[in-house]
């Protein structure tokens, strides 16, 4: 590894390491230790994720801080600690990150490579993250698998979550195999990455539309790399971190991941929404598009499987679910 990257990687440990001095210390970080109180974040889980805090009154906090050990404004903004504007002199550089809850983001090896960071009131954007570098790549990465590496090996299963703050409320409720991703929906690299740990995944998405969605198209991609995936459904629009909030910790284990199903169920509870089930020419309808979803499946044992499922779940005859399935077909051609 060359000097530039070794003073690369020196620059952000030494920032994440400014970042969580400041969430700590007692005039600076108040602000910040109130928010991430009112969120109910324990100081032992501050402490195990490093996190830090960006103050909003100077601009140039962190420049300085790096400046006087010696690091290049050039390096500084190859690795988007700074920016800088045109202007000749050194007040052109700022600071990346104010005003910010700093969520420190590592590699496998569990060195810091970049930032994520959340404003503490309702400014845009909620979530700024640290572009791409040399040595941060958001399609590849995965928060927290440093940590939950050995949780995720020893338990077979990983948790994929959306947020920072899922992981991390996850982990305070004893969830230790959860990961995020970086702001983006799962890539390719990603899955190769998790199907390298385990062959198992729990997707654990936020209830609304844009989450459900992203699961499915997660599932997929799992599959693709012979990754085995349930989904883990909350009520309402809430993410996990609310529901571990709203509900507690082992609500969270006992009704939402232990209660977390196959693509196909999950399709099929979220097509029943759209349905009035005490309606009888509405239950019908229902009936029919679940038979179409279940003919679409591969093999012919997950068709029956699910088939008498639904046969069970409205008192029918697996005869006549099967029937209606071949009539289907017939009029489909
Ligand atoms: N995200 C982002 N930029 C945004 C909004 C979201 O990069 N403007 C990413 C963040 O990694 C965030 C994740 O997408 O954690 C999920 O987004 P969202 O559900 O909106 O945020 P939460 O994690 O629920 O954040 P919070 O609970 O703090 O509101
Ligand atoms: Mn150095
Ligand atoms: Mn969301
Ligand atoms: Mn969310
Ligand atoms: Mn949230």
């Amino acid at each position: 590894e060359n000097e530039e990257l070794r003073e690369m990687r020196h620059a952000l440990e030494l920032t994440a390491r400014l970042y969580h001095h400041l969430l700590l210390h007692e005039e600076y970080g108040r602000v910040a230790r109130q928010y991430l109180e009112s969120r109910q974040v324990r100081m032992e889980t501050i402490k195990e994720f490093q996190l830090g805090y960006a103050p909003l009154s100077d601009h140039q906090l962190l420049f300085r801080f790096l400046k006087r050990r010696g690091f290049q404004p050039a390096l500084l903004e190859k690795i988007g600690l700074i920016t800088s504007r045109s202007s000749p002199s050194m007040d052109r550089f700022y600071d990346r990150f104010r005003g910010r809850i700093i969520f420190p983001i590592h590699d496998t090896q569990g060195r810091v490579i970049g930032f994520g960071g959340r404003s503490l009131g309702n400014q845009e954007p909620k979530y700024l993250n640290s572009p791409e570098t040399p040595l941060f790549h958001k399609g590849s990465h995965l928060f927290n698998l440093h940590r939950a590496r050995t949780h995720i090996r020893k338990k077979q299963q990983a948790v994929l979550f959306e947020g920072y703050m899922d992981v991390i409320s996850a982990w305070q409720a004893g969830i230790y195999t959860g990961i995020a991703t970086l702001g983006t929906s799962l890539t390719e690299q990603q899955a190769k990455v998790i199907k390298r740990n385990t062959d198992s995944v729990i997707i654990c998405y936020d209830a609304d539309t844009a989450g459900q969605a992203a699961a499915e198209r997660g599932t997929d991609l799992l599959r693709k790399y012979n990754c085995t995936v349930k989904i883990a459904q909350m009520p309402g629009k809430m993410d996990p971190d609310d529901y571990i909030r709203c509900y507690g910790a082992s609500a969270f284990q006992e009704e939402v991941l232990a209660g977390a199903m196959s693509l196909t169920a999950f399709k099929l509870e979220m097509l029943k929404k759209k349905y009035h089930l005490q309606d009888e020419d509405d239950r019908l309808k229902y009936l029919t598009v679940a038979i179409d979803l279940i003919s679409e499946l591969p093999l012919a044992i997950e068709q029956d499987h699910y088939l008498r499922r639904l046969a069970d779940e409205f008192h029918l005859s697996l005869d006549a679910l099967k029937e209606e399935q071949r009539r289907i077909k017939l009029r489909k051609k």
